[in-house]
């Protein structure tokens, strides 16, 4: 098959004219904590080998500027736990064409990185919470401290990001009954929040999923009785529809994969730490990069090519099923959601 030639700046567009300009970039599989929704309580991390160098993402990363993409966020993972993040971060920083560095973590590291993190240039921060009990944040997260993560929280406040987001993934019968509290805690702190519902990404031994499902208009309905919410179609690149808290400047968004389908506007793909490319989180698709890179060092033009085609194979739409085993075998630190 003939590739498609690769100019730069040529815009990643996939069979469905939708247009990728947001690359999410997992920079390590391991993580600090253990969360029931995330991982089995055995897991097995990648091989040092196996995954890339810190130069081999910071080449990939600026090949997908060059190509268009000017939203990158790092993820894990938990992402400041790999050694060198911080420094990587910079380099991403300092990219031409990239408007908006972001990062997705779970807070632990925070209290000592928030005002680097500022400083290397990341914009804003998605910090994972989904209770404000200390005993069920052990439970949910089997190692979590949550005094940590609230001081990370704070610290990052101090250091002055544009926009905070907690993330919340609900899960019923385990933390539904807190959503309300985690709004407040939002609202007191001039944060936003996402609920999010659990996807089946990989086996989980804590609960069952089918059970657990809660779904974004339940989470909705229990905040309606608490608190006035309206409507906003404002945006942050991600799934999120969001809502905005009569009185206050939080927004509330809603994270549904299983209940309001967002595939029909997505505008990203993934590059895991072993340096494939996924083209949903979802599905499988995928392609090798790090093979790519690695049988032709220093050919832009070759991975442009690979980075272009792949963008024939994203598919159209996740199929997630809750009642089934899960289709998608890699668990979520893999791509870091
Ligand atoms: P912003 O909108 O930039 O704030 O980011 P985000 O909320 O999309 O990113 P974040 O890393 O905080 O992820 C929040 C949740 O959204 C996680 O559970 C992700 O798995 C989920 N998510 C993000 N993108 C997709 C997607 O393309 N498909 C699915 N199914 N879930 C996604
Ligand atoms: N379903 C939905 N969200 C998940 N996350 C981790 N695992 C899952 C899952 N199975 C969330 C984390 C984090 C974000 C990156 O993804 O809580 O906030
Ligand atoms: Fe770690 Fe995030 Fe997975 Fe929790 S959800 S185990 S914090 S990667």
């Amino acid at each position: 098959m003939s590739q498609p030639a690769a100019s730069d700046n040529s815009m990643l567009i996939d069979r469905f004219g939708r247009r990728v300009d947001y690359l999410r970039i997992s920079i390590t599989d391991r993580c600090d904590f253990r969360c029931i929704y995330c991982m089995a309580e055995d897991m097995t991390f990648l091989p040092r080998a196996q995954i890339l160098t810190l130069e081999e993402i910071f080449t990939l990363a600026r090949v997908f500027t060059e190509l268009g993409v000017n939203k990158i966020r790092v993820t894990g993972g938990e992402p400041l736990v790999r050694k060198g993040a911080l420094g990587l971060l910079r380099r991403l920083g300092r990219l031409p064409g990239l408007r908006n560095l972001v990062l997705t973590t779970n807070g632990s590291q925070l209290e000592n990185a928030a005002g680097a993190l500022r400083d290397a240039g990341v914009r804003r921060l998605n910090i994972s919470l989904d209770t404000l009990q200390a005993d069920k944040f052990r439970q949910l997260t089997r190692v979590g401290d949550l005094q940590q993560v609230l001081r990370g929280i704070d610290a990052a406040r101090q250091a002055g990001f544009e926009r905070l987001k907690i993330n919340a993934v609900i899960l019923k019968n385990r933390n539904h009954r807190e959503v309300g509290d985690l709004l407040q805690f939002a609202i007191d702190q001039g944060l936003d929040i996402s609920f999010i519902e659990e996807m089946p990404l990989g086996l989980v031994n804590a609960h069952d999923r089918a059970e657990a499902y809660y779904s974004s208009d339940a989470i909705k309905q229990d905040l309606e009785r608490r608190f006035a919410l309206l409507a906003t179609p404002e945006q942050t690149g991600g799934p999120s529809r969001y809502h905005r808290v009569v009185g206050s400047d939080t927004r509330v968004g809603f994270i549904s994969p299983h209940s309001h389908n967002f595939c029909a506007t997505c505008n990203r793909v993934r590059l895991t730490v072993e340096g494939r490319l996924l083209l949903c989180l979802g599905n499988e698709h995928s392609v090798d990069l790090k093979r790519v890179l690695r049988a032709n060092p220093g050919d832009d033009q070759v991975l442009k090519q690979a980075i272009v085609a792949a963008m024939q194979i994203k598919p159209e739409r996740h199929e997630f099923n809750l009642r089934e085993q899960p289709v998608i075998l890699r668990h979520m630190n893999v791509t870091g959601g």
